[in-house]
């Protein structure tokens, strides 16, 4: 009897489908075509923001041009940064997304949706404009991030500040470009030189790492602005003139809004549940951006299903709003404990963040 394998998948599947993807990955002539070097990875929008455990490319690629055909639907229900999103769209078929996360979902759409590069240099020559010219762009705006003179310098906040204030005036109107002047202003934080003082947050180490002079954001802004064009660039190129369908169908990859039957394809690389806390990572651009993402610190933080904070009698940390610093990194202190106690592999309450 052939058993459903999801029930978002179709009933009728041509019948060897499993089987030949155990014998492909067994068998040395399945090996081979799974064949590539770490350098050919970021091609396209591929290298639009950092991302922990990005999927590769080419194993997306592989799978879908083995299992897929033109047309077909593909879903990726823990989408993280869009890999499956963009590999699907080069290959003509229908692009669907989930994810939690909302940082990695404006990721997604910004990598997977294109867009005309030209307009891309027209927004950061509007945007430096808009910096060195003589209005006054806010720049006192600060994030609810505990610690933030720790974690930010003073003239970097400032810099934060005047940008955030710069980019809704610098998009044309364009809800597309919008979301990626976004993404280039998140990826100035979620980096490994970070214009934050930490470094690679994603990983449970010691992380601060202090800038001694200013990191100049708007520099780097520019710069990011100037390369993202030219990642897309080689997108549309390679798209050839077909403009996908990209769409995240939901968020919590455990209650999808999807009528059942309407994929053809689930290809996905799960979440690292204990080793990788994307929560983490992401919380200090979360922070800059929490108005954009609909989110504040302290929702992004709760696991899916409580995003009302609960307040406990007698818990003054959480009446102080300190329970934000539940995934701020902390310096170490003494031995490390093990790894199950660390306070930042668990969100509160002591429930995984992640599915
Ligand atoms: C290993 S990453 C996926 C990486 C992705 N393949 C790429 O190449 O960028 C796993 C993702 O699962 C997301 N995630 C965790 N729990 C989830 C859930 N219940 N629903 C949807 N996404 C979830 C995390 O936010 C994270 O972005």
């Amino acid at each position: 009897m052939h058993r459903r394998l999801s029930p978002v998948l179709p009933r009728r599947r041509p019948q060897t489908v499993e089987s030949r993807a155990v014998s492909a990955l067994r068998t040395p002539a399945g090996a081979g075509t799974l064949d590539f070097d770490a350098g050919g990875h970021l091609y396209a929008t591929h290298a639009l923001h950092p991302f922990a455990a990005r999927c590769p490319p080419p194993l997306v690629a592989w799978a879908l041009n083995r299992y897929t055909s033109p047309g077909d639907t593909v879903l990726d229900p823990v989408a993280g940064s869009g890999t499956t999103l963009v590999e699907a769209a080069l290959l003509g078929r229908r692009a669907w997304g989930a994810e939690i996360d909302p940082l990695a979902r404006l990721i997604g759409l910004a990598k997977a949706r294109p867009i005309a590069p030209e307009s891309i240099i027209s927004a950061r020559d509007r945007l430096a404009s808009l910096l060195n010219g003589s209005d006054a762009l806010d720049a006192t705006w600060r994030p609810e991030l505990p610690d933030l003179k720790k974690w930010f310098r003073e003239d970097v906040c400032a810099d934060l500040s005047r940008l955030r204030a710069a980019i809704p005036r610098a998009d044309g109107q364009d809800r597309r470009l919008r979301d990626l002047l976004w993404v280039a202003f998140s990826s100035l934080i979620v980096a490994r030189t970070s214009v934050a003082n930490a470094r690679d947050l994603v990983h449970s180490r010691y992380h601060i790492r202090v800038w001694t002079s200013n990191p100049d954001a708007p520099g780097r802004y520019h710069a990011r602005l100037t390369r993202m064009a030219k990642l897309m660039a080689d997108y549309i190129e390679r798209l050839d003139g077909e403009w996908p369908e990209v769409r995240f169908v939901g968020a919590d990859a455990r209650a999808l809004p999807i009528p059942d039957e309407s994929v053809d394809c689930v290809f996905t690389s799960p979440p690292y549940a204990s080793a990788l806390d994307y929560v983490r990572a992401h919380i200090f651009a979360v922070g800059w951006m929490a108005d954009v993402l609909g989110t504040t610190t302290e929702q992004y933080r709760l696991p899916p299903g409580r995003r009302q904070p609960r307040r406990q009698a007698g818990d003054r940390r959480r009446r102080r709003g300190a329970s934000a610093l539940r995934h701020l990194p902390q310096p170490a202190r003494g031995r490390p404990r093990p790894r199950a106690a660390r306070a930042h592999d668990r969100a509160p309450g002591g429930q995984a963040r992640q599915a």
